[in-house]
């Protein structure tokens, strides 16, 4: 999942990438680098590590020219090295991409077999080598790209300069997402909107298979065919302005504190406050009649998705299957006639989601996403689309697009009840009412920041965390331990509680903390006795629950965090919040890098 950037226009382009660099570090953090034309030849500067080095490098060697393309790598072939880094090129060409080409090898041997030489570990070089050995038979820039591409296999987000050709950029796509900005006297390529927001809000999307001639004042788009095609230019509402942390240490930091306020305004969007129901956007399809209902996406999304099957199947009584996107789209799943599918993605351009997608709409199913970037693939596949309003989510480890994303599941649980029949309109006020208290309830919680900090020491120390959960509150003690892992690269793991006495519990000794996440309820009296199981073996408990569940077993704890009593049906928003900075503290006591945790990057657009 990298990011590619390209810009032809007449300033100094070498400032202009690296601004639109620092949109796109999100995608990967390897390595970056630009290329440019400097009097017709192609010039390179290319760093290991963070965008700052590359900054650092260019700033002691300058280099010119107004047409350039850049890339921030996350490495998927070859080494993070400044070696491996993109742009990848020749004395003709210079290439940035984003994806994967599959058949690299073979391509790779039949060119060293031509005489070329390979410099690099990575699949994009062939890219270079192909155009290359293309250009030198005579053909034209554009001849050359499609021949080239004709051999590709795999994904590809391409942008591609040619020496001596001030005048033209070529664009590819297949698989991984690449937009046009239209700007004045200068136009630019970008992985997303985001990247080319300082530019430009004048965006058109590539479609699959699409390939773009740009020229500084016109774009002529091809469609697979080669048939020149036009698309639609989007106006997008993405900010210029660089995003600043303001007073947070980290964006992670100010993103889990930013949470009552987005889940307010997501609530604002979604629940009529004074009739204490549920508004939402026309539907193009009948919520009502489902035979069922699939939910796909990765990582926390997923999360999300497991704790609304409890809300949908305990409230709305809708049948529900979920399943994890990467898995999803390669099960051919019997799906039925009729069926909704469910896709969660905060970046809306996880490439198994969208592949799962794919595989739903050639299923005949209907298409339902929950994304907090509008302008992405998932979104604009989509038949109906409910956005969070969490606004842009920069920490690596998702937080406040999970608790949006958990907001809008329950809204949407309550319209599908309501749809269904399945609650009366006293029991849709109930939850409404409770879900407008969220916001004030994740306040108080923040509120024990400083308490939940000192927590983090303990866990810090250890080597393994085990985090507990049942019902609605076993996602989020997957959850916690995702947040744990992903960032302090402390090993963890999260378990149903009642699963404990089939295997885990042999984990349980004195070296072996373990959180529970444990709201007053039905369920609190089992995970209670697991509570004490653990404790008799000697494992520390993290004990998360009310003050009623904390005057129960608090005894059996070696600290607690003390919630606010809550409606049932909220709990697993509010219980994210404790996990999600007992997660942050830990790994600043660790010293790792918070928002930009290793090997790991915010949207994962390769499989
Ligand atoms: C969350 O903390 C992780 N960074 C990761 O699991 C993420 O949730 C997953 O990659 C899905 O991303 P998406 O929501 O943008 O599709």
């Amino acid at each position: 999942m990298c990011g590619i950037i390209g810009i032809i226009g007449t300033n100094p382009v070498a400032p202009l990438l690296l601004k639109g660099l620092e949109r796109l570090e999100y995608r990967g953090y390897d390595s970056a680098g630009i290329a440019t034309l400097d009097n017709g030849r192609i010039g390179r500067r290319r760093a290991e590590g963070k965008l700052f080095n590359l900054a650092d490098l260019i700033a002691r060697e300058p280099i010119v020219g107004t047409v350039g393309i850049g890339h921030t790598r996350w490495a998927t072939h070859g080494r993070p090295t400044e070696a491996n880094a993109h742009p990848h090129a020749s004395d003709r060409v210079a290439v940035v991409h984003n994806g994967i080409i599959e058949n690299f090898r073979d391509l790779r041997a039949e060119l060293v077999r031509g005489g070329h030489i390979f410099e690099t570990e990575t699949d994009t070089e062939v890219v270079v080598h192909l155009i290359t050995e293309h250009l030198n038979q005579q053909m034209s820039p554009r001849e050359a790209v499609a021949e080239a591409v004709a051999r590709l296999e795999g994904a590809f987000a391409l942008a591609i300069i040619f020496a001596g050709r001030h005048d033209l950029m070529i664009g590819a796509r297949r698989g991984s997402p690449l937009a046009i900005g239209y700007g004045d006297g200068e136009m630019y390529l970008g992985s997303d909107a985001l990247a080319l927001a300082p530019f430009t809000n004048r965006i058109c999307y590539l479609e699959e298979g699409d390939w773009v001639e740009l020229g500084q004042d016109a774009a002529t788009v091809h469609d697979a065919s080669g048939a020149v095609v036009t698309r639609d230019i989007k106006q997008t509402a993405l900010s210029g302005a660089i995003i600043g942390k303001g007073q947070y240490r980290h964006f992670m930091q100010k993103e889990i504190f930013e949470q009552p306020a987005v889940i307010g305004d997501t609530l604002h969007a979604l629940v009529d406050p004074l009739r204490r129901r549920v508004e939402l956007p026309d539907f193009p399809f009948d919520l009502s009649a489902a035979p069922r209902l699939t939910i796909s996406a990765c990582g926390t999304s997923f999360y999300a998705g497991m704790v609304a099957k409890y809300w949908f199947e305990q409230i709305a009584r809708q049948p529900v299957e979920i399943d994890i996107a990467s898995e999803f789209r390669y099960r051919e799943a019997p799906l039925p006639e009729g069926g909704i599918n469910l896709f969660i993605s905060q970046s809306g351009e996880t490439i198994d989601t969208l592949a799962a997608l794919r595989y739903a709409r050639e299923q005949g199913q209907k298409i339902l996403s929950i994304v907090n970037v509008l302008e992405s693939a998932i979104a604009r596949e989509s038949d109906v689309v409910l956005p969070t309003l969490a606004g842009p989510e920069i920490g690596v480890a998702s937080t406040k697009a999970f608790t949006t994303q958990l907001t809008v599941l329950a809204c949407l649980t309550i319209a599908m009840a309501r749809a269904r029949d399945a609650v009366s309109a006293e029991t849709e006020a109930a939850l409404c009412t409770a879900l407008t208290e969220v916001p004030a309830c994740v306040a108080e919680i923040l509120n024990h920041d400083t308490a939940i900090r000192k927590i983090a020491h303990f866990l810090a120390e250890a080597r393994d965390v085990l985090y507990l959960g049942r019902g609605s509150t076993y996602p989020i003690a997957l959850e916690g331990a995702l947040k744990l892992k992903e960032i302090s690269y402390i090993h963890a793991e999260g378990c149903a509680a009642g699963e404990m006495k089939h295997g885990p519990i042999a984990l349980i000794d004195e070296t072996f903390p373990v959180v529970v996440c444990a709201p007053s309820g039905p369920l609190f009296e089992k995970t209670a006795s697991n509570i004490a199981e653990v404790a008799a073996r000697g494992g520390s408990v993290v004990l998360i629950s009310d003050k009623e569940g904390i005057g129960k077993m608090g005894d059996y704890a070696e600290h607690t965090i003390e919630l606010p009593p809550i409606d049932p049906f909220v709990a697993p928003i509010l219980y994210a919040i404790p996990v999600q900075l007992l997660a942050y503290h830990t790994a600043v006591i660790k010293g790792t890098e918070v928002d930009q945790p290793r090997n790991l990057a915010k949207s994962v657009t390769v499989e």
